[in-house]
């Protein structure tokens, strides 16, 4: 999908023939894609009647502020390291100055419209309105659109444009040119097992750990990443969040059946629900989600002891990617002592799929959660450099939020030493975000080592991912009643989310602050020793073998797998 944001005159004149420097209420293009995107097709014109809900991203204070600050609080070698913003400090950065404010109420006011707030900082207000209302106030013509695998439709526009005196206020407004295919579910394999017969499953292999020898369980992960079986003490304040999207429901049957088989001490754990978007949890086990089951299993039964709560978003957002700004809104306006320490996220984008302008928005928000001290944890994908799943594609894709530089993105290995990147560990750089400092020296070194292979289908300058990865293949879950093995970097993130939950419970035990936004403190000599460097292994994808597994930081494995010990010593425990 290709974007403009960068207005050619000619469109300018199309829009309007007024000039605009001269006239303010002038119509000034903002944001417009050339064609109806690939896998979309336009199905119908709209009657003008048909109501439209349009959330409008007004300019913040002061955001490069924040990222400095988040910066500051996140780099262990800075003397701010571990001081924490609070909700009301963020909102210093983020809030809309009070001119902005002023003229999107009086531009709404003047069109009969009375927006509402959607945001913990009021960056995004939301109308509801007719469509032709809204052709009219945006010049825009709105259609009706089908994403034509799915047949999800949606209503757009290929164009919208603002007057010129608001052009300085808003950021974006959305859902305009947003093509997005409506998430899926991740993973990329699913085998029936009977886990109490488990010889069956798998050859068994003398080499690895027996915990290991059938599939990879919770007690395998101990073995081979040196996670504690104890009990965390300090649950208290230390909740581990789990996102849960498009109708994925964690199953508390299948979760007494995992603990009661893969982790008995824990019978009797359980997660607590938070609902927003009108999103829910059907208990029916024919609704269980493999997903939500993988992800509440695989951070109950490792992060022993740690309050793990499911936050199942539902679609009244109705664009699939506004539910991750409002997961953030959601938690930012919890009490501090409830809200999670770490939230991982099993889900993402093929990040070209979002306009650079909402992709960025989805950032802000995490490195907002980053600033309070929320470490945000999201798996790579799993469709190799072709993207979230394996796709046709003539360049590399990378995904989002993954490459969000604000966000922990956790790539995909085989699951027991020496560990090699699974094939489908999504991997790259971002077009949209810069490589940041943290990584600068990382990236330039693996450029360095590939020289020019594959130049021109991925971005040298952009933010490299995946951050670290954990086991992803042949997984043990309960999913609907019965033992399945899955693979997929789905398992990865909320592996390495529970290590770092437990981290924390000792940060707290020790009076600490907890971790917060990671990514500066992985980066560093000390957080980098605690990884063990994967050095074999590719993730092909869009008719190329792939990136390779080096020496050293890689697009498909990042700093390697976590070791807990290494962690804890890495943060003076
Ligand atoms: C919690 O405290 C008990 C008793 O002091 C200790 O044995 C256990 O290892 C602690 N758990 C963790 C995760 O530190
Ligand atoms: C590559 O990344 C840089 C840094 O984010 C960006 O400015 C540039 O537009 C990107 N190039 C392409 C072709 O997307």
């Amino acid at each position: 999908m290709r974007l403009t944001f960068i207005l050619p005159l000619a469109t300018l004149a199309k829009v309007s023939s007024a000039s605009f420097a001269v006239d303010p209420n002038a119509m000034v293009l903002h944001e417009s894609v050339t064609a109806i995107p690939v896998g979309f097709a336009q199905v119908d014109t709209i009657s003008p009647n048909d109501e439209i809900t349009l959330r409008i991203a007004l300019v913040q204070s002061d955001i490069i502020g924040l990222q400095e600050k988040t910066y500051a609080v996140s780099h262990p070698a800075n003397a701010l390291y571990g001081q924490h913003l609070t909700t009301a400090e963020v909102a210093e950065f983020v809030n809309p100055p009070p001119a902005t404010v002023s003229a999107i109420s009086t531009w709404l006011a003047a069109h009969g419209l009375t927006p509402k707030s959607v945001s913990t900082f009021d960056d995004f207000l939301q109308i509801t309105l007719p469509v032709g209302k809204a052709n009219t106030l945006l010049a825009a013509d709105f259609r009706t659109f089908t994403h034509v695998a799915s047949g999800t439709r949606s209503v757009r526009t290929l164009s919208y444009a603002l007057p010129a005196a608001l052009k300085a206020h808003i950021r974006f407004v959305h859902p305009t040119v947003a093509f997005v295919p409506p998430l899926r579910v991740p993973g990329v394999a699913a085998v029936k097992v009977n886990p109490t017969r488990r010889s069956e499953a798998v050859e068994p292999r003398a080499s690895i750990p027996a915990s290991c020898a059938f599939d990879t369980g919770p007690s395998c992960l101990q073995a081979v990443f040196g996670i504690p079986s104890a009990k965390a003490n300090n649950s208290a304040s230390n909740v581990l969040g789990v996102a849960g999207y498009i109708d994925q429901f964690a199953n508390t049957q299948d979760l007494t059946n995992f603990l009661r088989n893969e982790r008995p001490d824990l019978v009797g754990s359980t997660f607590s629900l938070q609902t927003i978007d009108g999103g829910t949890n059907d208990q029916s086990i024919f609704n269980a989600g493999i997903e939500a089951d993988l992800d509440t299993q695989y951070t109950i039964g490792v992060a022993s002891g740690v309050p793990v709560s499911f936050i199942s978003v539902g679609d009244d957002s109705q664009d699939g990617v506004s539910g991750f700004i409002d997961i953030v809104n959601s938690i930012l306006t919890m009490p501090a002592e409830q809200r999670p320490t770490v939230l991982t996220t099993s889900y993402g984008f093929n990040e070209q799929d979002l306009p650079a302008s909402l992709a960025v928005a989805v950032c802000d928000a995490y490195m907002s959660l980053g600033a309070v001290g929320i470490s945000a944890i999201f798996a790579s994908g799993d469709g190799g450099v072709g993207g979230v799943q394996s796709t046709t594609c003539t360049t590399f894709v990378p995904t989002a939020p993954s490459g969000c530089p604000f966000v922990t993105s956790v790539g995909g290995t085989t699951n027991v030493p020496p560990h090699a990147a699974a094939l489908f560990s999504s991997g790259g750089f971002s077009n949209y975000f810069p490589t940041p400092s943290y990584q600068a020296a990382d990236v330039a070194a693996y450029l360095g080592s590939i020289g020019t292979l594959y130049d021109g289908l991925y971005n040298r300058s952009g933010r490299g991912f995946p951050d670290v990865s954990a086991a992803s293949h042949n997984i043990l879950i309960w999913w609907q009643n019965s033992g399945d093995l899955v693979d997929g970097t789905s398992c990865a993130s909320p592996i390495f989310a529970s290590m770092i939950a437990l981290v924390n419970d000792r940060l707290i035990g020790a009076g600490k602050p907890v971790l917060g936004f990671l990514n500066p403190f992985l980066y560093s000599p000390t957080g980098r020793a605690a990884f063990t460097d994967v050095i074999s292994g590719h993730n092909p994808g869009c008719n190329t073998d792939g990136f390779s597994a080096l020496a050293g930081w890689d697009p498909l494995t990042g700093l390697g797998t976590p070791n807990f010990d290494g962690l804890l010593k890495a943060v003076g425990l």
